[in-house]
Formats: structure tokens, sequence, C-alpha cells
């Protein structure tokens, strides 16, 4: 009968009609503060972080959550306070850490294009390490942290050659990709890095690319990180760390199998077994991808000779997945009203033809004032929101069981015009 929506991932779930999440009505949540409303499950947040904490059991460990993929202060001291270290790529990542009471010790800072200010902002908060991505980097790194007499923990990413088959725009560990010292000449550059004065080289990391269904790839560029480190090490370079990146799938439509975290992070472990090594990891999407959605409501239904379009207050500005990657994300109605189906594109009131969710799409009957649910959306979504078309970016609400909060309020005129 009627609509068989995409198989939503717990904790959201139809309770008779209406879509809930953990023990919440998010239509109740959307009436009471408006759309375009993001809405975040603490509970799903905290068991994909245990998730991984139970896949590297004893094995010594540290995770540390990309802070861009959902950089809310509130989910931030969420993991903070489960244990969790941070994966930054900018000297406002590491702020945000630190204001959501983030342990400095177990902050990595990734990312091809530091600046001063962002090394010397992160050397005096004292950081874990640098990912290092240049030569350039590495002495500029020593020379701040000789000046500010501190010693600067090191691991150089390197770049495995190796293809994660997923979007060329979230892939990063081919050879022409900006990020990474190739493999083939990492060696050397370990050798005149030992050279340089107050860094430290205790790491190898690697990161080939986001939204890996299949991790294959990922074992096969730790094989090769493996090979690299016992190199290293019969060259006099004292490697105590191996850093995997991130990059586990979620999925975003039906028929999608998401990567078992437990079953991956095994494999690792078992390759590593007996190296004496610490691994890090750096999980973004696979922690709060499925534990968020964006909520929207219907504003007209308009057809055309060709084409119907449902247009929502939600647009581009407010989630970008579809636009800039041809990403796919469900939409799922609030409330399952109405029997049956039509097709329809998706779209935002944005003034781009490029502002769409959806193109040609099954789905659910419904009529202007209704709301939807566009699900999947809690990582890279309102951390890539913009004020374009002087659109205030959305609110945000972290749900625990039966309660919810607004964890930031949306934005108004005034914000808006701050500054200039
Ligand atoms: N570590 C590094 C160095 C990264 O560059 C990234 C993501 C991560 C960790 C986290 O990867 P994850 O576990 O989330 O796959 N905006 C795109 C995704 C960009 C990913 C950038 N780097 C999207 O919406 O699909």
């Amino acid at each position: 009968m009627g609509f068989t929506p995409f198989m939503l991932l717990p904790p959201f779930a139809y309770r008779n009609q209406n879509l809930f999440v953990e023990d919440c009505d998010l239509e109740a949540i959307a009436r009471r503060e408006g759309t375009p409303l993001y809405v975040y499950s603490k509970q799903a947040i905290l068991s994909r972080y245990h998730a991984y904490e139970a896949g590297f059991g004893s094995f010594p460990h540290q995770i540390c959550y990309a802070v861009k993929a959902n950089s809310n202060l509130s989910i931030l001291r969420l993991l903070a306070q489960a244990g969790a270290g941070f994966d930054i790529v900018s000297g406002g990542e590491l702020y945000r850490v630190l204001q959501a009471g983030g342990n400095p010790a177990k902050v990595v800072f990734s990312g091809v294009g530091k600046t001063r200010e962002e090394i010397e902002y992160a050397l005096e908060s004292g950081i874990h390490s640098f990912n290092c991505e240049s030569e350039a980097e590495l002495s500029l790194l020593s020379s701040i942290a000789a000046r500010l007499n501190k010693v600067a923990r090191i691991a150089l990413r390197v770049n495995p050659h190796v293809d994660a088959a997923t979007h060329p725009y979230i892939s990063t560990g081919l050879r022409d990709h900006k990020f990474g010292i190739d493999i083939t000449a990492v060696e050397a550059v370990y050798q005149r890095a030992l050279t340089l004065p107050h860094l430290q080289l205790e790491g190898v990391s690697a990161h080939i690319g986001s939204q890996l269904l299949d991790t294959q790839p990922l074992l096969a560029a730790l094989d090769a990180l493996l090979a690299l480190i016992t190199r290293l090490r019969a060259a006099g370079v004292p490697i105590t760390h191996l850093d995997i990146g991130g990059g586990l799938g979620v999925p975003y439509r039906e028929g999608q199998v998401e990567p078992v975290v437990s079953d991956h992070l095994a494999a690792v472990c078992a390759r590593c077994a007996g190296l004496g090594l610490i691994l890090l990891t750096e999980p973004g999407r696979s922690i709060v991808g499925p534990a968020g959605v964006l909520l929207t409501r219907v504003l007209y239904r308009k057809k055309t000779e060709t084409k119907e379009f449902v247009i929502v207050d939600a647009a581009m500005n407010d989630l970008i997945r579809p636009s800039l990657y041809e990403a796919h994300h469900e939409i799922v109605p609030l409330r399952r009203a109405f029997p049956g189906t039509f097709v329809a594109d998706v779209v935002g009131p944005v003034c781009e033809s490029g502002d769409f969710f959806a193109r040609d799409r099954d789905m659910a009957q419904c009529l202007p004032g209704d709301f939807l649910a566009l699900v999947t959306a809690g990582a890279y979504g309102f951390v890539l929101a913009s004020n374009y078309n002087t659109r205030p970016r959305a609110a945000e609400v972290l749900v625990d069981g039966a309660h919810w909060r607004v964890v930031r309020r949306r934005e108004t005129y005034e914000d808006l015009v701050r500054g200039e």
C-alpha cells in the first residue's frame, strides 16, 4: 500500500504514520522550530562512535573524529566526553574543539595549506601531532617550533596511489591529487626531516578518500603503508604511530550496504598485530552521516509540460551535496498521510538550476505545507551551508530520547549583515 520508503536506519523509524527519531516526533520539532532544520540523534552518534571503540578493542588506538563532517559544538562535546580525539584542518576547527572541551593532546592537524598562524596556534595549544603534506610545510613547522621552543610531533601524510573508487571530488589517494607526499618519494623526505630541529618524526598517515563502501582499497593502502613503515624503521626512522585516515561510507540509497566497522577494524588490527604501533583513525561521515536529517516544508507543487516540481523551503545553500556531487539523499514524508506516489524534481528557492535535491524522483504524495526529511544528512550538511541568496542558515537540534534542544539557533537577518 502506497509509498514504501527507503530502509530508514534506527533510531529513525515510523511509529504509525509519523516519523520519529528516538522518542521524538520529527513533525512536532519542525512545527516548533521551523524549517529548514537539521535534527541529529545523540544515540546514533554515540553508538556509531562506540562501534569504532569496540572494533579496536584492546589494540592501542585513538579515534580522531573528523571535525569537518559536522562541527556543531554540542556534537563535539558529546564525542569529547565519550573519549574522542579530533582531526582538524584549520585553526577554526581547533578553536571549536577547545570550546567544546576537547583534549588538545588528542588532536591531529591535517591539510595541505596550514598557515603560520594556524601552526602557532596548534603548537601553543599542545596538539598531539601534525599530519604534514609537503617539505615546505616541514621547514615552516621546524622554524616555528624552534622560535616557540616547542617540539612538533610529526606524521607525514603519504599518498599511496590507491584508487578509492569513489566520487572524483572526494577521492584523495591518487598520484595527481594535491594530497600527501608520493609514497615513492616519501622515504627521502623522512630522512631530510630527521635533520630538522624541533621536529619529532613518529608517524605515517594516509587518507585515500571518502564514502568508501568497499574497504578493499583501504586495506590495500594499509598494506603499502606497513611495508613503508618496515623500510623506514630499517632506515632509522622510529615510527610509532599509524593514522589510517577516515573514509568508511554510509548507505544513501536502497541497496547500498554499509561496511561493518568491527569487521574492517578487525582486519586492520590483524595486519598491525605485533608491530608496536598506536593506530589512529579519522572517521567523519560514518559517525554522524546517518545520525542526522534535514527537515524541510513543501512550499508549492508546480507542473510544466514535461515535469513536475516540488518546491521546498530548503535549498542548495542548506545542503549542497546533490548540487556539488550529484549525491543522492532519500526524501521521506514526516507523516505518511496519503497512499500513492508521483514523479517529481525536488528543488529549492535558490536562483540556480543546480539547486535541486532530487531529479525524476518517485515521491510519496505530498501537499504544500507538508514536511519532508532529507535522510542521511548529518555529515557534510550544515558545515557546507552558506548564506547564498542571503538566506539565513538553518537551526540545528539534538535529540536525546524523548527530549530535544536547539544546539544552534536559526540565523536572523541581523546575523547576516553583521560585520559589513
Ligand atoms: N581525514 C582527512 C584527512 C580527510 O580529508 C577527511 C575527509 C576525513 C578524514 C574524513 O573522512 P570521512 O570519514 O568523513 O569519509 N564533502 C564531501 C566529503 C569530503 C571529505 C573530505 N575529507 C561529501 O559531502 O561527500
